[in-house]
């Protein structure tokens, strides 16, 4: 089948958009508001964009609390969500007012951050703390603006809970890195391989 997304006319009960674009990491980003409350919620229109210097980005489908968080504080800290929290990643997803903070919310800890004040999710295994570098609105074809603001960061210190290093790597299959498919579908990586790169 092929479809035009300007008609998006795919026939099909559900957008298949994301599913294609699979699976994609989620970055629970830890921030806190301008008077100093703490907010948490997952995003996974997020990755890493460059490792010198490490940078990774968020995109915010409205200019929603994580990304005014991080434009009036300039930082955020962002858990890599795992497979032992989806249930609380999940509930720190609710549209609650900025009153609410979503790690009572969802029963977790937080755990302070060392370079930045935004605390960090206590549990989470791997917590990359960034400061935030620019924040773009992007534009369509036509040169309109849209209502999605991607927040880069560069990531000044990382945590990793030593329970996931093993022989001096990060294992994955200890990790088990939360994934975002598409419709509800989600995925925890617990195999991988290895595939060296040609030698030209
Ligand atoms: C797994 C998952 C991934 C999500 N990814 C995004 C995303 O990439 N962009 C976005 O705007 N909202 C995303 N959401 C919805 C936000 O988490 C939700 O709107 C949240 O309330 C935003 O919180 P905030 O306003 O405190 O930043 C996602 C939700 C879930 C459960």
């Amino acid at each position: 089948m092929f479809y035009e997304t300007a008609s998006n006319d795919h026939g099909l009960p559900h957008n298949p958009f994301k599913a294609i674009v699979s699976p994609r990491p989620i970055g629970w980003i830890s921030s806190l508001d301008a008077d100093g409350r703490t907010n948490l919620a997952p995003y996974s229109f997020f990755n890493a964009v460059s490792d010198r210097p490490p940078i990774v980005v968020f995109s915010s489908s409205g200019f929603k609390d994580s990304a005014a968080n991080a434009e009036a504080t300039g930082e955020f800290v962002c858990n890599m969500a795992s497979w032992d929290l989806k249930d609380e990643m999940n509930v720190s997803s609710a549209m609650v007012s900025n009153e609410t903070c979503e790690f009572e919310l969802s029963g977790l800890e937080m755990a302070s951050s060392r370079l930045v004040k935004a605390p960090r999710v206590a549990r989470a295994v791997t917590a990359l703390e960034c400061k935030r570098l620019q924040t773009l609105r992007l534009k369509d074809l036509d040169g309109a603006d849209t209502d999605n603001w991607l927040v880069f960061g560069q990531v000044i210190g990382i945590h990793i809970d030593d329970s996931i290093i093993v022989n001096g790597k990060v294992d994955v299959t200890r990790f088990k890195p939360l994934s975002r498919l598409g419709y509800m579908e989600y995925a925890a990586i617990t195999e991988v391989f290895e595939m060296a790169r040609p030698k030209v």
